[in-house]
């Protein structure tokens, strides 16, 4: 597999050519940006956990027949993955209340979600990600009904399978992002990344956070903290 040259850079991942072309390397960054790259900074061997972390449970969706654009983890920094054309949506499944959600409606914090909550949202970081609806989707011709029905159904699975394993993990899984692809012959995958920086995860005892929040409010030890969901997802 030889490595080419540079597709698109994000804000923490760098996506590569490769000389199969409906394969691509997904490069983890050490940077971490919070609210819509306001704040910034570089946490060294972030990348390294979140590249580790998400080839875990990217395996662990496929291991349930759930379809993911990861096809192997390559180095410590950079997983191999289909080339895939990503929906401009992403996907926000809910299980409690926290964060943007308790600010924009007046809801409690810890407030459960029961079913789940799915929200959607545009993915343009002009616009700071908005919140929309269906019918936006529809209207702005983003994606199909049917499409959508798919993904819905896809992130229900996906909260499922990764809310049971964190559990036995010690781990409540609050809410997280996903994006959805589309692979050359059409199929909807989970794509992009699964980890602590788009998930949040609080420690089933302590309450403490697992995740990105440490960085967003300042609470430091943020790779500690990843190492330590890394240990626990990995026995
Ligand atoms: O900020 P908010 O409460 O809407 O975030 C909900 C979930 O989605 C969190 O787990 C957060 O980490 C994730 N998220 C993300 N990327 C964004 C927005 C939210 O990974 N652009």
């Amino acid at each position: 597999m030889e490595k080419k040259e540079k597709l698109y850079e994000g804000k923490a991942k760098i996506v590569y050519a490769t000389d199969e072309k409906d394969k691509v390397i997904v490069y983890f960054k050490d940077e971490a940006t919070a609210f819509n790259a306001q704040k910034k900074d570089v946490i060294e061997g972030k990348g390294i956990l979140n590249n580790k972390i998400s080839s875990l449970f990217f395996q662990l969706l496929e291991k349930n027949n759930i379809p993911t654009h990861f096809i192997k983890q390559l180095s410590d920094r950079e997983m191999l993955t289909y080339h895939v054309k990503i929906i401009p949506i992403e996907v926000v499944v809910r299980n409690i209340a926290t964060g943007s959600i308790v600010k924009r409606l007046g809801i409690s914090e810890k407030t459960e979600f029961n079913p789940p909550l799915i929200e959607f949202y545009l993915k343009n970081d002009a616009l700071g990600d908005p919140i929309i609806c269906y019918e936006h989707i529809i209207a702005l011709n983003l994606t199909t009904d049917e499409d959508i029905k798919i993904i819905k159904d896809l992130a229900l699975r996906v909260n499922k399978v990764l809310r049971e394993f964190v559990e036995k993990a010690n781990i409540i899984l609050v809410d997280f992002k996903l994006e959805f692809g589309k692979k050359e012959d059409g199929t909807i995958v989970v794509a992009d990344e699964i980890s602590p920086d788009t998930c949040r995860f609080w420690d089933k005892e302590t309450g403490e956070r697992m995740d990105k929040d440490r960085f967003r409010l300042n609470l430091g030890d943020l790779t500690k903290y990843y190492e330590e969901v890394l240990k626990r997802i990995e026995k």
